[in-house]
């Protein structure tokens, strides 16, 4: 059986974005951190982190962030970004300001454009990360498309035959699956993530995507009552969903 692992309470502390470890150990004196209900004020001690260390430790009385190990999933709104190098209002930005300045970081596990809205995931577990990236894992994305103009009709015939060449690249594209909704939208399932990549298929196609929705990742689906700009902690189900 794996042991638990255990961090000293002033580093956890400063490791969430509480403050620095001086001052966490200056609020563990006075009394305001408690374990079960009893102050703990020797921040040298260690705690476990597991998952439902929130229930037992408590800062002033509220629920201490979640340990290290977390994954979120995030109703991405257009007009958010994923990257620090773009303009506006980043992801991050949905989430507590405390988090912040979390170590291990939260990063999202790939990306969506700017104009993109849908399921983002994010996580401070770099494990985690490489599994859903990794080409080997074979996550499938599904999007939504809307398209400009009606669908030509070859389509997903292109698609599903894989070769196809996007501009200025050199590796030629794995098969995709769409499936027609209507003769501008469509249902289009990727198993890798280049960029802009299913902007550029239509592209590649004649065609200009309008609006584009993630749908899906894995087994995965945006849950209908996340709200965009929304996020929720993922639970055991939801990490297995992605790779059933
Ligand atoms: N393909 C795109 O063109 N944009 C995204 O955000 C995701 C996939």
């Amino acid at each position: 059986m794996s042991k638990t692992p255990t961090l000293r309470l002033d580093r956890l502390l400063a490791n969430l974005g509480y403050g620095s470890r001086r001052e966490m150990q200056a609020l563990a004196k006075y009394g305001r951190i408690t374990f079960d209900g009893e102050p703990m004020k020797d921040a040298d001690k260690h705690v476990p982190l597991t998952r439902d260390l929130p229930d037992h430790l408590h800062l002033d009385g509220k629920p201490i962030d979640p340990p290290p190990g977390i994954a979120l999933m995030l109703h991405k709104p257009l007009g958010t970004t994923c990257s620090h190098k773009e303009a506006g209002p980043l992801v991050y930005d949905l989430l507590p300001t405390r988090w912040r300045m979390r170590d291990p970081a939260i990063s999202t596990i790939g990306r969506l454009d700017k104009d993109t809205s849908g399921l983002l995931l994010l996580t401070d577990d770099g494990g985690l990360l490489h599994r859903v990236i990794s080409p080997k894992n074979h996550v499938a994305k599904r999007y939504r498309v809307t398209l400009d103009r009606p669908l030509r009709g070859d389509e997903a015939e292109t698609f599903a035959a894989g070769g196809l060449m996007l501009d200025g690249e050199t590796k030629p594209l794995l098969p995709a699956v769409m499936e027609t909704l209507s003769p501008t939208e469509a249902l289009l399932t990727l198993t890798e993530g280049r960029y802009h990549q299913v902007r550029r298929m239509f592209a590649a196609m004649g065609n200009h995507v309008t609006a584009l929705h993630r749908e899906s990742m894995g087994g995965l689906d945006l849950p209908a009552d996340l709200e965009p700009g929304t996020w929720r902690l993922m639970s055991d189900a939801d990490l297995a969903a992605i790779f059933a």
